[in-house]
């Protein structure tokens, strides 16, 4: 019997001390570190891995996603909001400059944001002329000079295939071009050799061109879906650029018909895991801001299949901003919350993720035609 109340007394401390409420899928491998009494440091968060073994990322680690960025006051701008919201590395889906001067274009970066600072590029396609390590200089070139200033490796010093991939605090990027008519038979196969193995938990893709109907603007069917499905497949967040404005998808299940996932219909929580997955356009970072063109109404729900989560353009009075997603979120390391925010301080798009181990349900991943 005393046996049994020591017991019922350590569960009822143990839960008042909000050991009760650790999320089932974190399993502790260190203790998290004591408070000291008067101690104004935060402690130490334990290090959580998910049940399905994959790798976490660093605790709360912020990633900032911009594209189509220009040079002068609002790129400047955008890179210190970049910097007072603590971001701890961007990526840029393409369109640098708009110059054609890599030297330029990285010395502007260098300038708000250190030479340091880990920033990765896709190419746009304002940047191919210069991005050859062939050109002097060259952006691909600069980018591998970064590479051991930031205390990267990448997966292969051969950039002029646009394609390369890097693991940043524990999350994978895989980073793909933007020439016309490859991306299926290029691309995709990059994408899908790069991921097919992969243990991270957290996997981004980055490129800049779209599919017309993976922009609201006019952008035309340049990409290919392949490269949308492979990151689906592979439960990866599709971050893009080249439209001039931000959207974001519902969780897809099929990207080429813009199906969305009848198991998570809510636009602002959704779920990433192999056979689901969301796409964005953060198309705002300093260069101009367009209009919609597709899917109206520009307020929600949108038009088009209804796979918008939301849309921001000129039409609703858009401001230079940037997509920041923090991932392995208070603790747990399979989820992450998303947030746009302006140069002017406002939140415009908010929304949480889950990321789930193993396959989707076949019915889920290839929906029935009609
Ligand atoms: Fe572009």
């Amino acid at each position: 019997m005393r046996k049994i109340g020591l017991c019922l007394a350590f569960l009822a401390f143990a839960g008042i001390a909000g050991f009760a409420q650790a999320p089932k899928s974190s399993i502790s491998k260190t203790k998290p570190a004591a408070k000291k009494p008067g101690s104004t440091a935060t402690p130490k968060r334990p290090e959580v891995t998910p049940p399905d073994g994959s790798i976490a990322t660093e605790p709360n680690l912020k990633i900032a996603f911009i594209g189509d960025v220009g040079i002068g006051t609002y790129q400047r701008a955008v890179l210190n909001l970049l910097k007072s919201e603590g971001a701890q590395a961007v990526l840029h889906q393409g369109d640098f400059d708009y110059h054609s001067d890599p030297v330029g274009f990285w010395s502007s970066v260098n300038n708000v944001l250190g030479p340091n600072f880990p920033y990765f590029v896709s190419v746009g396609n304002h940047d191919v002329g210069k991005w050859p390590t062939t050109a002097s200089p060259s952006y691909a070139g600069m980018q591998l000079e970064r590479f051991p200033r930031m205390g990267i490796t990448p997966d292969s010093l051969e950039l002029n295939n646009q394609m390369y991939s890097v693991t940043f605090k524990g999350l994978k990027v895989v980073f793909v071009g933007e020439q016309n008519g490859v991306g299926d038979a290029i691309y995709a196969p990059f994408i899908r050799a790069q991921l097919k193995s992969d243990n991270h938990a957290w996997r981004v893709c980055s490129w800049h061109k779209n599919m017309n109907a993976m922009q609201v603007g006019d952008k035309t069917d340049d990409m290919g879906w392949g490269v949308y499905e492979a990151c689906r497949e592979a439960g990866a967040i599709i971050a893009t650029g080249h439209e001039h404005s931000y959207e974001r998808t519902k969780t897809l299940a099929n990207f080429s018909t813009q199906a969305v996932d009848p198991d998570y219909p809510d636009p602002n929580r959704l779920a990433v895991t192999p056979g689901r997955t969301f796409a964005f356009v953060s198309g705002l970072g300093g260069e101009s801001i367009r209009v919609q063109k597709r899917c109206w109404p520009i307020d929600p729900p949108y038009g088009c299949k209804g796979e918008w989560a939301k849309i921001y353009t000129s039409n609703q009075k858009a401001q230079y901003g940037a997509l920041f997603i923090t991932f392995n979120v208070n603790g747990d390391a399979n989820k992450a919350h998303g947030y746009f925010k302006t140069i002017g301080g406002q939140v415009v798009d908010e929304f949480d993720i889950t990321r789930q181990s193993g396959a989707v349900p076949p019915a889920a991943a290839a929906p029935a035609k009609r």
